[in-house]
């Protein structure tokens, strides 16, 4: 056991307390997090003359040695030590002496750990919002490819309107931007530095906190000691807006497990993202859209545990905040893996569009354009409605669609209809007249793909 504060006890720490105390096997993960902190605040020290320039520079030499050797794997990170804070100035001391022992100075491991989260945060932040672009920019190629790949759209899982698939996909666009846009927001409200808060109360050494900030990429230094060193705001926004990116993925998912099915046949997966059956050889399934959506539970059981830990604690820090760390690396690995693979088995997926079609055509998609074109003609839209409920009776009764009703069945329920009825209920008309912003129609989905490219052209 290699710990920090011998000092005052008598006694060794129990086994078991030691082991259940201890986060060395999980904060481990931020060593170069924590390097880079201690290198920007013994500069900081330095140049306010708290450290000599000699012993900075032995210190910061040392602390380089240790990142080389931990990322090499020459250097192993062992549950010997309590944290990885411990480790790193163990290290320090056994590798550049004395001076190792002045690391510490002005800083307490809580602004230290607060440090640490941050900047792992901040940077796994930079990495999501990297995979989400990527699947959208995955997304925006299938949306370039299908402004005329007709489609049923579905409320209650029931036909409604038709569609296009690049509309379809081009909702999820946007469900994804808004999370890049989530993340971006949570960057920048989390970006101020905590170092030099201390235990709770700040200290009383000469630091200059602003330049350690800089030093460190952020915007500032925080402003309330005691907030910087229990605030895991940021943490609970992350988890929240990572279980929202989770629930569209989810959406999607539950979409695409159903237009893969052999009921729908809209999209064959590529043979690289499914898996078999043990028994039934005729079996394709798709595990990896299941797994994504499955994994969605895990991710939203971290904001609620994050939440709930977060719920009693009375400031400052408490060892409870400890628990933050497991769940949110487990979150933030899921995410990341979950993007990662969605994206790969979206940008090789098979889209049977003429299954597509002609489930758009077999599902009376093309009632409300039959209305429309009575209310064109005069007709109330209420008696319009009633009108073609009738016609659709009749369609279910001879099994046939709307487009395969004479004339003169036509007009038999209504005399207003004409000839043109057919090209004014085709498919083309349907999708191509929905023309205003946001709608299918190819000429205004163009507008959309075109400002999606340049968003993501920034
Ligand atoms: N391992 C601790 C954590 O993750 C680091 C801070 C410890 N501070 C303390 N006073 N025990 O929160």
């Amino acid at each position: 056991m290699a710990q920090l504060w011998g000092g005052r006890f008598t006694k060794e720490t129990d086994q078991l307390v030691y082991n259940f105390n201890a986060s060395i096997s999980f904060d481990q993960k931020f060593y170069e997090q924590d390097i880079r902190g201690s290198k920007a605040h013994v500069t900081m020290l330095a140049k306010q003359g708290i450290l000599t320039m000699e012993e900075k520079d032995a210190i910061i030499k040392g602390l380089d040695s240790i990142w080389e050797d931990v990322k090499s794997g020459k250097l192993e990170i062992t549950s010997e030590y309590e944290d990885i804070h411990s480790f790193v100035e163990a290290n320090l001391t056994q590798r550049v002496g004395d001076a190792g022992k002045k690391l510490h100075t002005g800083r307490s491991r809580n602004d230290q750990v607060a440090l640490d989260m941050k900047l792992y945060v901040r940077d796994e932040i930079d990495e999501i919002d990297e995979e989400v672009k990527k699947l959208l920019f995955a997304l925006q190629k299938i949306m370039e490819e299908n402004l005329y790949t007709y489609m049923p759209g579905f409320t209650h899982l029931q036909k409604a309107q038709p569609v296009t698939l690049a509309h379809h996909i081009g909702a999820y666009f946007e469900m994804f931007r808004r999370d890049r846009g989530r993340l971006a927001d949570i960057r920048s409200r989390m970006n101020t530095c905590p170092l030099g808060a201390g235990a709770l109360a700040g200290t009383t050494y000469p630091l200059d906190r602003e330049y350690t900030a800089k030093l460190l990429g952020f915007d500032e230094a925080t402003r309330n000691s005691m907030d910087s060193v229990s605030d895991r705001d940021y943490v609970i926004e992350l988890l929240s807006a990572l279980s929202t990116i989770m629930m569209h993925l989810s959406r999607f998912c539950e979409e695409i497990i159903l237009w893969n099915s052999n009921e729908y046949r809209f999209v064959e997966i590529d043979d690289a993202y499914s898996t078999g059956s043990s028994i039934m050889p005729q079996k394709k399934n798709p595990d990896i859209a299941e797994l994504v959506r499955g994994k969605t539970g895990r991710v939203y059981g971290a904001l609620m545990s994050m939440l709930t830990t977060m719920k009693g604690i009375p400031l400052a820090y408490n060892k409870d905040m400890q628990e933050d760390k497991e769940l949110t690396f487990d979150a933030i690995d899921t995410v990341k893996g979950c993007i990662a693979l969605f994206t790969g088995m979206a940008a090789t997926m098979q889209f049977r569009k003429d299954n597509m079609e002609a489930s758009a055509k077999n599902g009376f998609t093309n009632a409300t354009d039959a209305a429309d074109y009575l209310v064109n003609h005069g007709v109330p839209f209420r008696d319009a409605h009633g009108i073609v409920g009738r016609l659709v009776l009749l369609c279910i009764e001879k099994g046939i669609a709307l487009d395969d009703l004479s004339l003169e069945e036509y007009k038999e329920i209504s005399p207003v209809f004409e000839e043109d009825i057919y090209d004014a209920i085709s498919m083309k008309t349907c999708v191509e007249k929905r023309m205003t912003i946001g709608a299918p129609g190819p000429d205004v989905m163009k507008q959309v793909v075109e400002l999606n490219r340049k968003y993501l052209e920034q």
